[in-house]
């Protein structure tokens, strides 16, 4: 078996010694053209005149494209949008946010093409620029006629009836993505008016479908390949959609290859980032902190397009509940439409946004009753239903179900069969020794006045599935060389998170080889099609299992075969270590692919999946919208200084669920680069617009992700390992996005901190990020020095 094997990332060694071939390392063609755009420095506009004689002008330019300027043989401008048809390539007439693309320049050299793409001059009549969350609600300035309401039981009422209420308002920034490989795409030009495109996408059917319907071709005559991303993180969903029809249209226009790489500013200045957001709830809750009635109002700084926006505002109202069975609740979500960057996907897809809310009201809850966060925690989980192990019997009593009664269901209505979270939480209670060290930090921090410490145990419970049903479907190709060696294409795309080692191990299993036995290939159109994106953490879900059918096709066959040759049933066959043995005897799986092949058996086959059992009603908010829920914890540790805000996480300790795992190597990978990202999004990475709309923090200079030096000194990480109780690929679970959550517990151990700087009477409502200087802020407030 290499199901299951912690083995290393198959690019690893390419990656760290320079090796790894990314779009930019492509050799170009002699003659190849390189593309940069001329961005809006207004926020909202009407374009009164643009001035590029300049740009025409400067060295190296070869054309220069703009609305007003535009080849009639291109017909209209080409649309961007993942969505709704709302993106034009260049902006037409009008500008909609600072750093959106008005011209584009072609040129014989990045440089020049840079260069010269700062030489425009246009002339903006400036309207009045919608840039918060106030200033579009006010101006009701929204995607949608009005907010989404999804609800289950009476939360009114509930609340109406509980002993005590609560209400607050949390403010939760964006992120941007910092892919280490910035947006990147190449297109060639091919016979009969055709295009190959070089991708840095995580979504190449995507490509193809808004390249081919920008050229007017069919999708036939446009192919995309994608070898590897330097990291995705949702943000390659859909923003490098403009960059690849930019290259195709240049292409066409001049006959020449045409790349475009966009410089680390410009990339940040012109993509989607994650949704900020802010977030109002109402609370009915006991003396013990049990909540009855909730409603969370969820504002959504959507940007100036559609995008995305709407299921990942969808996601983030499926994940308000996290592992807390709330009966009544009552959930609005504003999509609001500001003159900002249009935020886009981004790991977890709006999930950490609805799960930061719940974690938040919990934190709040605890402060007003007086109990210990984690208490409240398991006070309101879910009921276990006995398939994770023992959960009652903990010390913290986690409830099964008893066999008669009732199953739970979440806020959209759909029944909670999985939930591990008392038994997970118990085990990570034990090894991280959370409750004896709680009470050990109390008493540190009572005899130190400047440094104070915190703690906070945060689970973490996320579905699996695209919300968009036809999405959960994946096609594979895999092919047995007469050699015996094995190719791979599947439609997933790998972006750094070991899809194709995992796939490759899953097909190496079939036909009892090694995984180096696999040869896994670039993601290309032109081998699966009608792909979705990689994204929803689905990847190995549904490739893994595409991959094994169309292997299992394969040596379905050659076990035929070779039955057949020793008047033999097929069942006999089997496929091991290398061999295929049957009846006492046993052949090299070589000798049986090259007799395979001369006997005229098809040794290639393609392979689908389809995701079963799910059924959703978005307009409803009812249904079961995904297969399966991953599960995780974490306990954060932190020390803040109180006279600056500085603080850093001293020890983390992580339990995370990913079934049976794959490749162990790899999802203890993704777990922790997970863990520091999320942390990232809730403490140091901060985005910061002027009064203009301009975006400030543009660059590694003044936008803060965590380093290699603010990783916590003690990060233990273990792996829960129980199946998955779905019929997933070898019973593993998706890990990509799940634990990028369990980053949340920074935040509330940064609260647990700050609340030991006062006499404990007010609760700290921190917003994220807390930044030092928001720490700090809070402090002082906790100090009672405002
Ligand atoms: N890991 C790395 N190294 N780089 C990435 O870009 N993207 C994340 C996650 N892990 C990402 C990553 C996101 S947003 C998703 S949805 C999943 O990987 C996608 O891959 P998977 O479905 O194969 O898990
Ligand atoms: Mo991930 S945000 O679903 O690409």
């Amino acid at each position: 078996m290499t199901m299951g094997k912690p083995l290393p990332h198959d690019s690893a060694p390419l990656h760290v010694t320079g090796q790894a071939r990314y779009a930019d390392d492509v050799p170009l063609p002699a003659g190849a053209l390189h593309l940069a755009f001329g961005l809006s420095s207004c926020a909202h506009g009407t374009i009164t005149g643009m001035d590029l004689a300049a740009v025409r002008a400067a060295p190296g330019v070869v054309a220069v494209f703009s609305a007003e300027d535009w080849p009639k043989g291109f017909g209209e401008m080409p649309d961007c949008s993942p969505s709704v048809l709302d993106e034009p390539l260049l902006a037409v007439g009008r500008v909609h946010y600072i750093g959106q693309p008005v011209f584009l320049v072609v040129a014989d050299s990045h440089l020049a093409a840079r260069k010269a793409a700062r030489l425009g001059r246009v002339a903006y009549d400036e309207l009045p620029a919608l840039l918060t969350v106030d200033d579009a609600l006010a101006a009701n300035s929204r995607f949608e006629q009005g907010p989404v309401i999804w609800a289950k039981g009476d939360a009114a009422g509930a609340i109406a009836r509980a002993p005590h209420v609560l209400e607050g308002t949390f403010e939760v920034g964006g992120q941007e993505h910092f892919y280490l490989e910035g947006q990147v795409a190449l297109a060639l030009p091919a016979e009969d008016g055709g295009v190959n495109v070089i991708s840095s996408t995580q979504h190449p059917t995507e490509i193809q479908h808004k390249v081919a319907h920008a050229l007017h071709l069919p999708m036939s005559a446009v192919r995309v390949e994608t070898r590897r991303m330097g990291g995705g993180f949702g943000g390659k969903e859909s923003q490098g959609n403009a960059l690849a029809i930019a290259c195709a249209l240049a292409a066409r226009a001049t006959g020449r290859p045409c790349k475009m790489r966009y410089d680390r500013d410009d990339d940040m200045m012109i993509t989607g980032k994650r949704h900020d957001l802010r977030i109002r709830y109402r609370v009915g809750h006991d003396a013990e902190g049990r909540i009855s009635g909730i409603e969370f109002t969820h504002l959504f700084r959507c940007g100036w397009s559609q995008d995305l926006s709407l299921p990942v505002a969808d996601r983030a109202m499926l994940h308000a509940d996290n592992c807390y069975h709330l009966p009544d609740i009552r959930i609005e979500s504003h999509r609001l439409k500001t003159n900002t960057q249009s935020a886009t996907a981004y790991r977890g897809f709006g999930g950490p946004q609805g799960i930061v809310g719940i974690e938040r009201v919990i934190d709040h809850v605890a402060h007003a009753t007086g109990r210990e966060p984690l208490e409240v925690r398991l006070l309101n989980f879910y009921r276990s239903n006995g398939t994770g192990g023992p959960g009652s019997g903990t010390r913290f009593g986690g409830p099964h179900s008893p066999a008669n009664s009732q199953p739970q269901t979440t806020p959209f209505h759909m029944e909670m069969e999985d939930f591990i979270g008392h038994e997970l939480v118990a085990e990570l209670e034990k090894t991280s020794n959370y409750l004896a060290r709680k009470a050990e930090i109390a008493a540190w921090n009572s005899t130190n006045p400047i440094l104070k410490r915190g703690i906070a145990l945060v689970p973490v419970k996320f579905g699996i599935s695209f919300t968009l049903t036809w999405l959960n479907q994946a096609g594979a190709l895999v092919h047995v060389y007469q050699d015996g060696s094995v190719m791979l294409n599947h439609g997933g795309t790998e972006m750094g998170q070991g899809l194709n080692q995992k796939v490759a191990q899953v097909v190496a299993d079939v036909f009892g080889l090694e995984a180096a036995a696999v040869k896994i290939t670039a993601t290309d159109t032109a081998k699966v099609p009608n792909t979705s994106a990689t994204a929803a953490s689905s990847g190995s879900d549904l490739n893994g299992m595409a991959a094994r059918a169309a292997a299992e096709t394969i040596r379905g066959r050659m076990a035929d075969f070779i039955a057949d040759k020793h008047q033999t049933k097929a069942a006999s066959v089997r496929f091991e270590a290398g061999l295929v043995k049957l009846a006492g005897e046993h052949y090299a799986f070589a000798q049986v692919a090259a007799w395979a092949y001369q006997a005229r058996i098809s040794l290639s086959s393609t392979g689908y999946y389809a995701t079963p059992k799910i059924t959703w009603d978005r307009v409803k908010g009812r249904g079961r919208p995904f297969l399966y829920f991953a599960y995780g914890a974490a306990v954060t540790e932190v020390v803040l200084d109180t006279l600056t805000g500085e603080n850093r996480m001293l020890r983390v300790d992580i339990l995370h669920d990913t079934g049976t795992s794959l490749n162990p190597a790899l999802d203890i990978g993704q777990v922790e680069g997970a863990f520091v990202q999320g942390a990232g999004w809730l403490t140091t990475e901060e985005l910061v617009w002027n009064g203009k709309g301009g975006l400030t923090t543009h660059a590694p200079s003044t936008y803060k992700i965590p380093a290699c030096s603010d990783r916590p000194p003690v990060f233990n990480v273990a792996l829960w390992g129980k199946p998955n109780r779905e019929d997933t690929v070898g019973k593993s679970k998706a890990v990509g996005e799940p634990p990028f959550n369990l980053g949340i517990s920074a935040l509330m151990a940064l609260s647990d901190a700050v609340a030991a700087c006062g006499d404990g009477s007010a609760y700290v409502a921190l917003d994220a990020p807390a930044t030092a200087e928001r720490v700090l802020m809070a402090v002082r407030r906790q100090q009672g020095n405002v």
